[in-house]
């Protein structure tokens, strides 16, 4: 099997790359190459010794044409601008969001059409398409039939991405499948553009034994997953048979829901007081707008039929990321508590 993905250099598309390329197939199918394709080139090394994986740089619809010149069994579609970044430029949203996928269907649908098996399409669409319009309060517990109504420029392009998928799907183009990934944390890392970066940021840095500013009341509740669950929903959906997967509208994966609160509560828990001394409030109106107008609590009866979970605790995913990450905790309480041996 030759898999394309998208956003090939990012954070989700690296775990995603690493988590396929040690699982060896794909639907029943040997991997046999893995292309990742990006703005920037990928870094993870682990990643780029494998001989079944290659990569490409640049603009995705402008590399399309050199891209799609190859037949792809499966294309994960990850390349995004994110959240902050679309309200801060509009032509940017537009161009990296929806000109870039529909263009990407547009491709894969020429395979199809020049005699090649329609290529399984999955589209990583976002808890963001979900809002509260006036007309349509959004309800205290989203279901798999709650209509989304997105309340920003990234809300909307990923719903719109979400239906042009489906229709690709339903004219036989492409096997699509969208799932809806909640905010994923704990990110490592740089800050990104996105108006839930504060959700890891809150967590990294004060660990890394920097300074943090938490932008909203602490009681706000989030919709979050780690990235080992989140990167394990997304192959699961990917593997699914269609009617397992059951229909062509985007699946809700999994979320641990939190407040603010506890989340810091389960931070000093684990790594201590000083560590929380790092953290200050500083309200930020158009960040507090844009995620306290995501929803925070599921019901997930899809995902649940496929076999997943939500993150069982916050204190869990906290873990997962002093796991994977021990060289990033640099606050020597921390470290001390955590038992991580001294840093050289
Ligand atoms: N991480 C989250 O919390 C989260 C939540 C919901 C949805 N998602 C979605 O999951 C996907 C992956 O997210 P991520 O956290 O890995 O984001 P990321 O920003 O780390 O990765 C996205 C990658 O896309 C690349 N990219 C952006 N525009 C491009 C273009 N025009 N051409 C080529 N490459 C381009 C970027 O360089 C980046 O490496 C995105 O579609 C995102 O919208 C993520």
């Amino acid at each position: 099997m030759n898999i394309l993905i998208t956003g090939g250099a990012g954070f989700l598309g690296q775990r995603l790359a690493s988590t396929l390329l040690s699982q060896g197939t794909l639907q029943g199918r040997a991997i046999e190459q893995l292309m990742l394709a990006d703005l920037v080139a990928p870094r993870h090394d682990a990643v780029l010794a494998d001989a079944r994986v290659r990569w490409h740089t640049g603009d995705l619809l402008a590399q399309l044409a050199t891209l799609m010149a190859q037949r792809w069994d499966a294309v994960f579609h990850l390349a995004s601008a994110v959240s902050g970044e679309c309200e801060a430029n509009f032509d940017l949203g537009l161009h990296a969001n929806l000109d870039t996928t529909r263009h990407l269907l547009d491709a894969c649908r020429a395979q199809t059409l020049a005699g090649h098996a329609p290529a399984l399409f999955f589209f990583s669409s976002s808890v963001a398409v979900f809002g509260s319009d006036t007309a349509l309060p959004l309800p205290a517990v989203v279901r798999d039939d709650t209509l989304p109504t997105p309340q920003s420029s990234y809300g909307i392009h990923k719903f719109v991405c979400e239906q042009l998928v489906a229709d690709y799907t339903r004219k036989g183009f492409i096997d699509g499948r969208c799932a809806r990934l909640m905010t994923v944390s704990v990110r490592p890392g740089r800050p990104n553009g996105a108006a839930s970066g504060f959700l890891s940021g809150l967590f990294r840095e004060p660990l890394a034994g920097l300074h943090s500013a938490c932008p909203v009341d602490l009681d706000t509740m989030v919709a979050l997953s780690s990235p080992a669950n989140t990167v394990a929903g997304m192959v699961a959906v990917a593997q699914a048979d269609r009617a397992s997967f059951g229909g062509r509208t985007a699946l809700n994966l999994p979320a641990l829901t939190v407040s603010v609160r506890e989340m810091l509560a389960a931070l000093e828990a684990l790594a201590g007081p000083q560590v929380m001394g790092l953290i200050t409030h500083q309200a930020d109106p158009s960040v507090a707008g844009i995620v306290s107008a995501w929803p925070s609590r599921f019901e997930n009866t899809r995902a649940l039929r496929l076999g997943l979970s939500a993150d069982a605790s916050f204190t869990g995913v906290l873990k997962q990321y002093i796991h994977d990450h021990p060289e990033t905790v640099r606050q020597p309480q921390a470290r001390q508590r955590l038992g991580l041996p001294e840093p050289h």
